[in-house]
């Protein structure tokens, strides 16, 4: 499970964070309230902030960083049931972890719907609008076309429910850079079986890490790419990780070209 906090090393800002996190930096946005950027009465008002944010999130801005590679190795290595993100940076995608390994639990800028007809539209339709800090209206019926993120009171997609199957076969949950605070997603934290170890890594201590701490439970707290570099020592993986960074660094390098 992961959340904003792996993706701060890669130059994204968490929501959270006081001072640093996008919540703390309303006026860059132009909204009334932090949360306003993800609801959808304040959308229909203007959704200019939320475009704003989509278009400063456009793939190819940002770089996984080694926290997202981490997840990658575990991947190639047939041991990652399955990565549960909260994040809409798309950076999990970029760094090669098949989307059929993913729950983007809080939706994805890969597509987008038609709020008014409900037509679905991939990405190529509509990013242009963006770019050109232009709302993107339907060709069919003019709504506005508004990218799959999940707001405030809206369902979570489907494979969400995945969560289901996948919790209680876990061996190993991996939690790292969450606040564990928006449901449901924190309560998954909950869901695995009562003698799977819980690794939590992140800045602070939270969620039920903090007020109802099981026996097995581990806590790295400090940064990120720190602790996670430390794992990755531990379990004797270092070159290979970099190995793998660099080739995939190369790759995007030439896709940048
Ligand atoms: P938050 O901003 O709430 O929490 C991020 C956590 O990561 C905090 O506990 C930080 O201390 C920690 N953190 C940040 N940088 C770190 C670093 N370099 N090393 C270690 N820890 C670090 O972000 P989320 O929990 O992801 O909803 O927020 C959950 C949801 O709230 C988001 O998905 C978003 C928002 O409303 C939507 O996008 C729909
Ligand atoms: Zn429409």
């Amino acid at each position: 499970m992961v959340g904003a906090g792996i993706s701060t090393p890669s130059g994204i800002p968490d929501f959270r964070s006081p001072g640093s996190g996008l919540y703390s930096n309303l006026l860059q946005y132009n909204i009334p309230y932090p949360e306003a950027i993800f609801e959808l009465e304040f959308f229909f008002h203007n959704p200019k902030p939320f475009f704003t944010l989509a278009k400063q999130l456009y793939p190819g801005n940002y770089r996984p960083n080694i926290t997202h590679y981490f997840f990658r190795l575990l991947h190639d290595k047939g041991l990652l049931l399955r990565l549960y993100t909260q994040n809409i940076d798309g950076l999990e995608r970029v760094s090669g972890i098949p989307v059929s390994k993913l729950v983007e639990a809080h939706g994805t800028f890969a597509s987008a719907t038609c709020t008014v007809c409900r037509r679905s539209f991939p990405e190529k339709d509509w990013w242009a609008d963006v770019m050109m800090d232009r709302v993107p209206c339907c060709p069919v019926c003019a709504g506005i076309v508004k990218p799959d993120i999940v707001f405030f009171g809206e369902p979570l997609p489907e494979r969400f429910l995945l969560h289901v199957l996948d919790f209680p076969m876990a061996d190993l949950l991996l939690i790292l850079g969450t606040s564990l605070e928006v449901e449901p997603f924190a309560s998954l934290s909950e869901a695995v079986g009562a003698s799977v170890p819980r690794l939590l890594i992140n800045r602070d201590l939270v969620g039920t890490f903090a007020w109802r701490p099981r026996s097995r439970d581990v806590v790295q707290l400090g940064d990120v790419v720190h602790s996670v570099e430390r794992l990755v020592e531990l379990l004797g993986w270092t070159k290979e990780l970099q190995d793998l960074v660099q080739r995939e660094t190369r790759k995007l390098d030439g896709q940048d070209r």
